[in-house]
């Protein structure tokens, strides 16, 4: 799975959206500190850079170290590249000790993780009881009835190409594995749903696709999803000038949760 990211780092960086300000609101609103956050899969920082404006410190941590490479470089961000499970003397030398950090997030990746593994990790970094563990997804762009036609069976078309994961994320993370504690003021881990938006060309679009891990698979068997066929037909659906550029609209739906009580001690 980690490897999934290694060749299209750029296409990514260019094209995938960040997130809104009303999400990092919400969920920063439930962390009663804003000290230090661990955003995990942070690939070219996409959420890491909004994090560092309301928390005092970020570690962005990646399997691949092209995705960091492309990475905004902050102050208050540290970023590392990581093995896709750490241990856990790994995890105290490169995150934090026990109980330390506020927030642990994961934007767009939480579905390629060994869950079992991850949250043992999660829960035994995060402070308790209040350390927060939000994690969230988006679905597929949207711009009008025509063009989201178009798109949707394009991407059914592409979905042999994705791995089983993905189910995941059309589930809008309904089904992800999730045993946190519903943060205050909540009765419930979510999903809770948000939207992004993003202006950008067709062109743009069509690099956002060949960023999708489906896309690279693709091409290594010997399949172009995006073929002169398919252009085609995203051309007539977007109408204009395909340098013309275009509110696209991303559904993001967030899991959210809380550290709880204290967790056995892990071994370390
Ligand atoms: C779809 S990208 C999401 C990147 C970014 N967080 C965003 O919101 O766009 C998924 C990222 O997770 C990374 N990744 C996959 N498995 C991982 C793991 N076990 N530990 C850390 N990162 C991982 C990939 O290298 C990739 O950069």
């Amino acid at each position: 799975m980690a490897d999934l990211f290694l060749k299209q780092a750029k296409q990514y960086w260019k094209t995938r959206p960040g997130y809104p300000q009303q999400l990092f609101d919400f969920i920063a609103s439930k962390t009663p500190t804003h000290d230090v956050v661990w955003d995990v899969g942070t690939g070219s920082g996409q959420a890491a850079v909004s994090l560092a404006s309301i928390y005092k410190s970020v570690i962005g941590t990646d399997t691949s170290k092209n995705q960091l490479e492309f990475a905004p470089k902050l102050p208050n961000i540290r970023y590392e590249c990581t093995p896709p499970n750490m241990s856990m003397s790994e995890l105290e030398e490169k995150i934090g000790t026990e109980s330390s950090i506020d927030l642990v997030t994961v934007a767009q990746a939480l579905h390629w993780f060994d869950h079992d593994a991850f949250y043992n990790q999660v829960k035994w970094i995060l402070k308790k009881p209040n350390g927060v563990f939000a994690a969230w997804c988006y679905t597929t762009p949207k711009i009008d009835d025509e063009f989201d036609r178009v798109f949707q069976k394009f991407y059914s078309e592409s979905k042999p190409y994705w791995e089983a994961e993905r189910g995941l994320v059309d589930d809008k993370y309904t089904g992800v594995k999730f045993p946190f504690d519903p943060v205050d003021g909540c009765d419930h881990t979510g999903p809770f749903e948000f939207e992004t938006k993003q202006v950008m060309s067709l062109k743009e679009l069509f690099t956002y696709v060949r960023s999708w891990s489906a896309y690279q698979t693709a091409k290594g068997k010997g399949v172009d999803l995006l073929n002169d066929d398919v252009i085609e037909e995203f051309r007539k659906a977007w109408k204009e000038d395909e340098n013309g550029e275009k509110s696209v609209t991303y559904p993001v739906y967030l899991r959210i949760g809380k550290a709880g009580g204290m967790v056995e001690q892990q071994a370390i």
